[in-house]
């Protein structure tokens, strides 16, 4: 897909907006990030965009009095910023229907489990390694996927295993998940910007 162009949408901290930066930086990813959209002004993601000198939006379906000029805002702000692909980092409102389509198979979500286990509506942070501790798993993972339509779904790209320890806490699982999240993630979307992923209905294949 040549260069990527990228929108990271993101709601909290950003330690993945910030590896992602980082590999940018150092040339282990070639894109660029055109734009930082955030739903939420505390979010620890505007204050790295600052940092970076990257423009950030906040735009967030309570400020429009209607979901259409939601839509419209986002869909434009995207296109201003000549956005041809979109990376949810710790992104926690679902993307409207739109702007799936009009990127279809561009934008990618990572997920702090092994997808389809462990996803969907109210499964992010803690809950997720809760659910993973209390079903007695001993793997866990990363996921990173296309999104579609339904809530943490879609073509799977790469899945990390990692183990679930005995002592483990909500806490250190999710220490150690995040680890590899921050590993996978820039290698992830440099299949992308090398044109190398293929999507066949809901699987995902690398071309070597
Ligand atoms: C990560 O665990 C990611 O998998 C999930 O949300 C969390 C975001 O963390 N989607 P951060 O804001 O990138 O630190």
């Amino acid at each position: 897909m040549g260069k990527l162009d990228l929108c990271v949408f993101a709601s909290g901290r950003g330690s993945n907006f910030s590896a992602l930066l980082e590999a940018i930086d150092d040339g282990r990813l070639k894109a660029d990030v055109r734009l930082l959209v955030s739903n939420n002004p505390e979010a620890g993601a505007l204050t790295l965009a600052k940092k970076y000198r990257i423009p950030a939006e906040i735009i967030s379906r309570d400020s429009f009095s209607t979901r259409d000029q939601f839509v419209e805002k986002l869909l434009t702000t995207l296109n201003h910023y000549q956005v041809n692909f979109i990376v949810l980092a710790g992104y926690l409102k679902k993307i409207p229907k739109e702007v799936i389509s009009d990127y279809r198979h561009h934008i990618v979500n990572i997920h702090p489990a092994l997808l389809p286990a462990f996803g969907g509506k109210g499964m992010y942070g803690h809950h997720v390694h809760e659910a993973v501790l209390k079903a007695g798993c001993k793997v866990t993972g990363v996921t990173v996927h296309i999104i579609d339509e339904v809530y943490d779904h879609g073509p799977i790209v790469a899945q990390k295993c990692i183990p679930v320890e005995n002592q483990d806490t909500p806490e250190t699982l999710a220490a150690r998940v995040l680890k590899y999240e921050h590993l996978m993630y820039w290698e992830v979307l440099q299949l992308f910007a090398e044109d190398r992923v293929q999507v066949r209905g809901q699987q995902v294949f690398i071309r070597v």
